[in-house]
């Protein structure tokens, strides 16, 4: 197994170039299930839930060919309609097949994802969604069984909660149902409005993309004529780099991103004191005076996401003063607070919320990656502690950062991979 390397200490200087969106192109893979055509796809980034996704679709009969970041993918001649435990267990997102596989071919037997490290992370409401729109489901032996024979018809359907995924299932699915779906409470973020906007260019009418209720008129049952487009990027990637930035206060630009997407992000570093200079499609983060304490509520878009919780909890570390973070979404999502402790971070638990002091000294020290964001947080925390940080079970970071390290290196980080 791997591990990363971090050499603390270093300032950082230069530009990175953000990647495609890993979270737009998930639900995005899986809409090709809903095409007749073939679709080129650009700027899909070489990660691990990408290539998990893409042999899914493999294995129920996609075919394509993933170069350079572009996807060529055919997904017309589905000849199997399971998602099987094998591939689901490794990959949550994988219940974005249930959707698409179930409003073109009327059946499907999708595998229960299972356990996840950051909470339980039910798919009630993607069900009950599709139960409204005619599906019969049943759940045997760790599978969602679905049926709907005359295939799925439209209905109105009112989120008890604002899922993201359930969204962007519930979406596809009403793209290929018979009559008008309304969506009400639904997702916002810009990975959910993109998949929109390609759904809309592929001929399916659409209102109200990008707010919280929204009107789809199904084609019963009539494939797709789907175009080629690019992904946007990956929000929570330029994120994490405008961290990498903050923790060590240098100056960095961050390049190829979609600025509105970032406003919660901006919001928050500027109240630390960082100045920002944003231009159509790039940032450069300036140095702080003084890193000042903030306090962070994650929520849905456009509030701040909790995919960048655990990173500013590390760069709350740095900031003079008590910071506070209140996580809403998930429940369990402090798994990186332990191992930040064990490199000195003097962080106090209760319930779903965590008081940070800050400016602390932190060391470096051998931390165990938990989840995706933790562990980029666990990154941060090596850039300025004193000594050697080893991140081990990196895995989880390779499913959603690409070149990690090359990146890093690029703008002077002393970061490498090694094996254990
Ligand atoms: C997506 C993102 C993930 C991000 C999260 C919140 C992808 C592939 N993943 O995850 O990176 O952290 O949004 O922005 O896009 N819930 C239910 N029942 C359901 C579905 C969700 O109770 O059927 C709850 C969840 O437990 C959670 C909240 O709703 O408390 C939000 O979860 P959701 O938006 O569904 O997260 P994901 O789509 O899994």
């Amino acid at each position: 197994m791997d591990y990363l390397q971090i050499k603390g200490k270093e300032k950082l200087n230069g530009s990175i170039k953000i990647s495609g969106a890993k979270n737009a192109a998930l639900p995005l893979l899986a809409s090709t299930i809903l095409s007749k055509n073939r679709i080129s796809i650009k700027n899909v980034p070489n990660v691990r839930d990408i290539n998990t996704l893409l042999k899914l679709l493999s294995n129920l009969g996609s075919n394509y060919t993933f170069k350079n970041n572009v996807l060529d993918i055919d997904s017309t001649a589905i000849s199997s309609t399971m998602a099987n435990y094998e591939i689901v267990k490794t990959m949550r997102a994988s219940i974005l097949t249930l959707g698409p596989l179930l409003s073109t071919y009327g059946h499907c037997e999708v595998s229960l994802p299972g356990g996840c490290a950051i909470g339980q992370r039910p798919i009630d409401l993607h069900l009950k969604a599709l139960e409204l729109m005619g599906a019969d489901i049943e759940i045997k032996q760790g599978y969602v069984v679905a049926r709907a024979k005359n295939g799925l018809r439209g209905a109105t359907i009112i989120f008890d909660k604002i899922t993201v995924t359930g969204s962007e299932n519930i979406i596809m699915a009403a793209a290929l149902a018979k009559g008008k779906t309304r969506m009400v409470n639904v997702a916002k973020e810009p990975e959910v409005v993109q998949l929109c906007e390609v759904l809309q260019k592929a001929g399916v009418k659409m209102d109200g993309i990008g707010t919280d209720e929204l009107v789809i008129n199904g084609t019963d049952r009539e494939k797709l004529d789907m175009k080629d487009f690019s992904v946007i990027p990956d929000r929570i990637e330029a994120g994490t780099y405008l961290c990498a930035g903050a923790i060590t206060n240098s100056e960095i630009t961050i390049k190829s991103i979609i600025p509105e997407h970032l406003e919660a992000i901006f919001m928050k570093l500027e109240e630390m004191g960082f100045s920002l200079e944003i231009k159509e499609d790039s940032v450069t983060l300036k140095p702080a005076k003084k890193i000042r304490a903030c306090d962070i509520i994650t929520s849905e878009y456009p509030g701040f996401p909790t995919d960048m919780q655990a990173q500013f909890m590390a760069l709350m570390t740095q900031a003079e003063g008590v910071s506070m973070v209140e996580e809403r979404l998930f429940e369990n999502r402090f798994m990186h607070v332990s191992e930040l402790q064990r490199m000195g971070a003097s962080i106090m638990l209760r319930g779903n919320s965590a008081t940070i002091q800050g400016k602390i000294k932190l060391y470096g020290a051998d931390v165990m990656a938990t989840d995706l964001r933790a562990s980029s947080a666990l990154i941060l925390a090596g850039l300025v502690a004193e000594g050697v940080t080893k991140v081990h079970r990196i895995y989880h970071l390779d499913r959603g950062y690409e070149n990690l390290e090359k990146k890093f290196q690029d703008i002077g980080g002393d970061i490498i991979r090694l094996k254990e």
